[in-house]
């Protein structure tokens, strides 16, 4: 079976791209696959992956073309198939403010926000009678926390939003919920099935990007340290976030569980990361599941 492994791309995540794509790589070589490694931002490669002679992509690039369902419509018009979700599911979940629409028909709780457009004029006073004075302000389409910023009062919430369209034409701004961290990777097609769930402790003040990708700035506590009917309505809620985005083969969703016990979901990664940090091999880990093993039970989702 001859993979190509697509990494790197063009989006500000594409660092975590390349390490993503140098754990899988390994990981696919031990499963036993031919692996052709290509970056889909140089054209060379783009034609290599047209013209070759593949089975399946391998995707393992996250953010803006690679996770956002442009990819896939590539590959879907030459007739590849590639491991993940499909064109409309990957759009869907780049874009954490319209995949709340999706979350709510299937009663997952998400946290109060407001959607803002490059063109939109922000009501500051409005804003925060709606959500509070605490709030996260992100770009609704960016990956592994960039442009994320958790502000307090009118002031900081406005200073956030004229940084984060740095980063984005559409940005969410979202309550503050306090609590938990947790993530929860969801495997398979028809019957998916939640893995382990992992808790997630970072140094710093949230799980941003320093903490996800330098060794040791996080600790991820696996299976989460959760009574077993909150680890199963946690994972239920995953599986239902899985399903109301129509996902395909894997997925990882984001959590806060508050004080109260409620389970916010904050987002869905269609192609979650595998770097040596990554939180989708360690849940996999947990449940008795090699990274290799991962790479073949996702080329066989792919291949259907
Ligand atoms: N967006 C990064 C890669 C993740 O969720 O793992
Ligand atoms: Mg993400």
């Amino acid at each position: 079976c001859h993979v190509a492994l697509l990494v790197g791309g063009a989006s500000g995540e594409r660092e975590v791209s390349l390490a993503s794509g140098d754990g899988a790589r390994q990981a696919l070589e031990e499963a036993g696959y031919n692996v052709t490694v290509l970056d889909p931002s140089v054209k060379t490669d783009l034609k290599t992956l047209i013209d070759g002679d593949f089975d399946v992509a391998f995707i393992c690039l996250h953010g803006k073309y690679g996770e956002d369902g442009t990819l896939q419509g590539l590959l879907e018009m030459i007739g590849l198939p590639y491991i993940g979700s499909g064109v409309w599911s990957s759009s869907l979940a780049i874009d954490k403010a319209k995949s709340k629409v999706f979350y709510q028909m299937s009663d997952i709780p998400v946290p109060p926000s407001i959607t803002l457009y490059a063109d939109n004029q922000v009501d500051i006073d409005s804003l925060v009678d709606d959500l509070g004075d605490h709030c996260v302000v992100k770009p609704a389409t960016e990956g592994s926390a960039l442009g994320v910023f958790i502000v307090e009062g009118k002031d900081e919430i406005q200073e956030a939003i004229e940084k984060v369209w740095d980063f984005d034409d559409e940005i969410l701004v979202e309550k503050y919920v306090e609590g938990k961290e947790l993530t929860v990777a969801v495997v398979g097609n028809e019957d998916p099935r939640a893995l382990p769930i992992i808790e997630i402790v970072p140094v710093n003040e949230f799980y941003d990007y320093e903490s996800k990708y330098t060794p040791g700035a996080s600790q991820h506590i696996c299976p989460a340290r959760l009574s077993d009917e909150t680890t199963q309505r946690v994972q239920e809620l995953a599986v239902k976030a899985h399903l109301a985005l129509g996902c395909s083969g894997v997925s990882r969703s984001d959590f806060i569980l508050d004080n109260d016990g409620t389970c916010w979901i904050l987002e869905t990664n269609t192609i979650p990361g595998m770097t040596g940090t990554s939180l989708l091999p360690d849940a996999a880990r947990a449940a008795g599941i090699s990274f290799a093993q991962l790479c073949t039970m996702l080329i066989g989702y792919a291949l259907e």
